[in-house]
């Protein structure tokens, strides 16, 4: 079989033989129309006729995946696509380093393995629920449809898990599966498992925040897993991080529109001190402070999201081979870390310090420092706009210390800079750091929708290149 190709005959797509594998066949059959209900009921309002300019993955090979069409989201081609085999792949960390991968569940490991599919899974979801108002708001066609993308492609990642629950952990697969369509972002009675996917996204400017940030979790938790000895699972997440570079496009670029635009109002205005707010914003944009909060905001909460720091869980999951380091294949150590350390920040006597710890305690900490140095380049790039205008502001991450949920900082109040502060200091300052009533108020003010061709809202300028190399004035999304 060609790995490579997908086959598009059957009701789902795939490149895992599933035309040979009836019971599998047959119980994702089962599953579909759940799945599509949950789309009907909780993907994006309002344009579940329209006609969108999609991609959808044709194939797996790196040099050309996909393929662009219109659209209409609720019969998109959602599919089951695993990277392809990589012949005598093994273990290569934890206690089983150098035995062949495994093809199937070791039984040892089959809760742990479970739990950690249903935890990725449970995300993929709920995303699409927090976004699913933004369509009315869209600043441009081009920024409808990549919102759009990122929602099918998420719901294609739900598929990719339960894909795994139901042809590899049998009936507590079938009811894991389930759930994952049970379960609501924010409900109070069925919420989504972690705590950032049943926060809102509101507004634009809080898509394009949770796509930089919150979509990098899930690249270095797809990366984590990528390594797994378990390699249906690696091969999974190796071709999900394909799709996921978009996400992070989305936001990245999203940003840099905003400053730019902002940047260039407060040029034509002649305004040059960025903290000169209410001027700033009757020119119909954001001003760089906001953003500065805006930021703050996602970058603390999706720092909740990699758990905390000292973790037996992270360790058991690593010294069994099921969860690696980011790209654990290209760093050189022994790959088992039984005996080294590694600093983690931690609350000591009242003070932030670094402590070394067990490395292999120490993993949550690791793959969130790998994500802080991530997240710090795209942030270059928007201060680079700033830069170019002259403009005397710098957007900068917070400490990580600074409004935190979980691990080692919950019990404190941290200013951005990570100085303690008091609760009361806390209460009269917690509006510097983060976007306050009246900020969201004046950002919902202009979540104005743009739906010509061509145009876009007043507070984005418009993209460098068009998706799939499309003219300006191409109509990305055709309402129904
Ligand atoms: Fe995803
Ligand atoms: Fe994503």
């Amino acid at each position: 079989m060609n790995i490579a190709a997908v086959d598009y005959d059957g009701l789902i797509p795939n490149n895992v033989a599933l035309g040979q594998d009836v019971r599998v066949k047959r119980a994702l059959e089962k599953w579909h129309p759940g799945y599509l209900n949950w789309w009907n009921d909780m993907g994006p309002e309002g344009f579940q006729e329209s006609l969108v300019y999609l991609r959808t993955a044709v194939s797996v090979d790196p040099k050309g995946w996909a393929k662009f069409d219109y659209v209409r989201m609720p019969e998109y081609r959602w599919g089951v696509l695993l990277a392809p085999q990589m012949e005598g792949r093994k273990v290569n960390f934890g206690t089983h380093k150098g035995e062949p991968a495994w093809q199937e569940v070791p039984g040892e490991y089959r809760a742990m393995l479970r739990r950690l599919v249903v935890i990725q899974g449970d995300t993929e979801p709920a995303s699409v629920e927090q976004q699913r108002y933004l369509g009315k708001t869209a600043p441009s066609l081009y920024d409808m449809r990549n919102l759009f993308q990122v929602n099918v492609e998420e719901g294609r990642h739900l598929w990719a898990m339960v894909y795994l629950l139901q042809k590899y952990f049998g009936t507590d697969g079938r009811e894991e599966a389930e759930a994952l369509l049970q379960r609501r972002s924010g409900d109070p009675d069925t919420p989504r498992m972690l705590g950032a996917f049943n926060e809102k996204t509101p507004d634009w400017l809080s898509f394009f925040m949770f796509t930089y940030f919150t979509d990098r979790d899930g690249k270095m938790q797809l990366e984590a897993l990528a390594q797994s000895g378990f390699d249906p699972l690696s091969r999974t997440c190796r071709f999900m991080l394909t799709e996921e570079a978009h996400h992070m496009f989305v936001g990245e670029t999203g940003v840099t529109r905003v400053v730019q635009r902002t940047c260039e109002a407060m040029k034509e205005a002649g305004i040059t001190d960025p903290n000169e707010i209410e001027k700033v914003r009757k020119l119909g944009v954001i001003d760089l402070p906001t953003i500065q909060k805006k930021a703050n905001l996602h970058f603390s909460l999706t720092l909740d999201l990699f758990g905390n720091e000292i973790s037996t869980n992270a360790a058991n999951a690593f010294h069994a081979g099921l969860k690696g380091r980011y790209r654990e294949d290209r760093l050189k150590d022994d790959h088992q870390l039984e005996s080294g350390t590694y600093p983690v920040l931690r609350l000591i006597g009242g003070k932030i310090q670094n402590e070394d710890s067990p490395a292999l305690s120490a993993l949550n900490m690791r793959l969130r420092d790998d994500y802080v140095v991530d997240c710090n380049a795209g942030v270059g790039r928007w201060n680079k706009v700033i830069n170019e205008f002259g403009i005397p502001f710098e957007i900068k991450l917070p400490h990580v210390a600074f409004h935190r949920h979980i691990g080692e900082f919950t019990s404190i109040k941290a200013d951005v800079n990570g100085n303690l502060l008091s609760d009361a200091e806390w209460g009269k300052r917690r509006g510097e750091f983060l976007p306050s009533e009246s900020d969201r108020d004046f950002i919902e003010s202009l979540m104005k929708p743009e739906t010509e061709p061509a145009k876009f809202a007043s507070w984005i300028a418009p993209p460098k290149v068009g998706i799939d190399n499309k003219p300006g004035d191409f109509e990305y999304v055709k309402p129904a």
